[in-house]
């Protein structure tokens, strides 16, 4: 079978029959009857199967017993035109060679519906569904969009540190890196705390909850860059929507005021569904007819319609009249108060029934970088509130202020040792900027339809679950 070129399953449905053709691949089923058996054959190239056809008395007598679902083969054959529906070309089988047996007794992809549930327990094999191939197609179609989009505008893809010594989001939620002997006491120093000197890098350090700080140094250098990478969040979340590892997508841009960032926001995730939609149809289609029949007008509708910008106290004062109006939260709503996706959603597919940009947020429940307002109470940020989803993007512009931004960072008590660097883009030439970062599992359960987080990222890790 050497000879001839393997060709992928998505490129055999594209092609005219009356060809010998290799087709590699995972048998998804098997049928027929004694005399002709049907294989639908799977390579992860597309959603879609191609199907062989054998005539029995062609093989040996064991081999169709030896195939079974999950079973890998290589086919060689003539590429037909289908006569069944469903598909327009079929493999007619000279021969199949098979690479792995595939026990059906032990194969957990045996049954053919599995829940999503059941799939999070083998999810070092849950790849091999349909639904979770389509899901990391799309995941991949949607790394790449968002590279070609900010490639196209002249951003620098920059690369900030997994391990930091700062906290920028400053809620306490980092992961500890350390090389300190956990199983002895603790080397302490004279105030009786743990002497990090002894520790690797001769500091405290953790793994980042965001590149922007570093991000910020990147823009008010080469002016546009984006980070790209994985971030982690030790909060203690259990919820459809959270995970303790996942990606994120910071621009960070000098020169930008807070309308600028509203608007490149507003692009981007326009940009990334249209994307979706014209690159990952077949996928798109496969889990809007599965999981959610909204799915595909959800995204249309998107892309075609302008996000409301609207202040957070005008969001309050309609979660507000909503409650007096007899509908009930979980969560109390007032002026100050930190929205809980739950108030989100209302404002978002009950009221306004589009994507939101919400602004001017108190300053106590936003981060210390955020530009303040000359009111004193409020701050330039920005969270894009989506349907299904709540916060799918948070961002701001910046505290430009060397003054302010001291001012911010002694009021909370932060510790100003690990930010003099930051510090420094304030001192040397500051700008006015601003930034955001994008959620990457946000947007995928936003594009793919899916309603846990778990469930579009390939090894989810939550509270409790590290595994694989
Ligand atoms: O709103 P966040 O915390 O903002 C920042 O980290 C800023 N430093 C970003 C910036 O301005 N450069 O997080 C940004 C986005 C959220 O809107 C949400 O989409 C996502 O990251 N996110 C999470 N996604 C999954 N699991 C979690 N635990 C997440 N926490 C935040
Ligand atoms: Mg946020």
């Amino acid at each position: 079978m050497s000879t001839l070129v393997r060709t992928k399953v998505k490129d055999l449905l594209k092609m005219e029959p009356g060809q010998e053709v290799l087709a590699k691949g995972w048998v998804r089923t098997k049928r027929g009857n004694k005399q002709v058996k049907f294989i639908a054959l799977n390579d992860g190239s597309t959603i879609n199967n191609i199907q062989i056809v054998a005539d029995a008395s062609n093989f040996p007598e064991d081999l169709f017993k030896r195939i079974s679902t999950g079973a890998s083969l290589c086919v060689r054959g003539q590429l037909v035109a289908s006569t069944g529906s469903g598909q327009a070309v079929e493999i007619q089988a000279s021969e199949i060679e098979i690479y792995g047996e595939c026990d059906p007794m032990r194969y957990p992809l045996q049954k053919k519906d599995t829940s999503l549930e059941y799939l999070r327990t083998v999810a070092h094999m849950r790849m091999r569904t349909n639904t979770f191939g389509a899901v990391l197609r799309v995941r991949n179609a949607m790394a790449y969009a968002i590279h070609t989009f900010f490639q196209q505008k002249g951003f620098v893809y920059l690369h900030t540190p997994i391990i930091t010594e700062s906290d920028c989001e400053g809620a306490g939620q980092m992961f500890q890196v350390t090389t300190l002997d956990l199983d002895k006491p603790l080397p302490k120093n004279k105030k009786g705390e743990i002497d990090y000197n002894a520790d690797f890098f001769g500091k405290q350090t953790s793994l980042t909850v965001s590149g922007q700080l570093e991000g910020e140094l990147g823009a008010t250098a080469v002016g546009e860059i984006y980070t790209f990478g994985p971030t982690f969040r030790a909060e203690n979340s259990n919820t459809p929507r959270h995970l303790a590892e996942f990606w994120m997508v910071e621009p960070e841009m000098a020169f930008y005021d807070i309308k600028d960032n509203m608007d490149l926001a507003e692009e981007f995730i326009k940009y990334l569904v249209s994307y979706a939609l014209e690159n990952c149809m077949d996928d798109i289609r496969f889990l809007n007819d599965k999981y959610d029949d909204g799915l595909i007008g959800r995204l249309r509708s998107v892309t075609g319609t302008e996000f409301v910008r609207l202040e957070y106290t005008e969001g309050i004062r309609i979660l507000e009249e909503a409650v007096k109006n007899g509908v009930q939260f979980e969560y109390p709503v007032y002026w100050g108060v930190d929205l809980q996706s739950e108030h989100e959603r209302y404002l978002v597919e009950k009221h306004f029934q589009k994507p939101v940009i919400l602004t001017g947020y108190p300053k106590e429940i936003k981060a210390f970088y955020m530009k303040q307002d000359d009111n004193g109470k409020t701050v330039r940020a920005m969270d894009v509130l989506f349907p299904k989803i709540g916060e799918i993007i948070g961002g701001s512009e910046r505290e430009s202020s060397l003054e302010k931004l001291e001012g911010r960072i002694s009021e909370l008590g932060m510790s100003r040792k690990n930010l003099e660097w930051y510090i420094d883009t304030r001192r040397f030439g500051t700008v006015p900027h601003s930034g955001f970062g994008l959620g990457f599992e946000r947007l995928l359960l936003f594009v793919t339809g899916m309603s846990n987080i778990r469930d579009v990222i390939p090894f989810p890790r939550t509270p409790k679950n590290a595994e694989f």
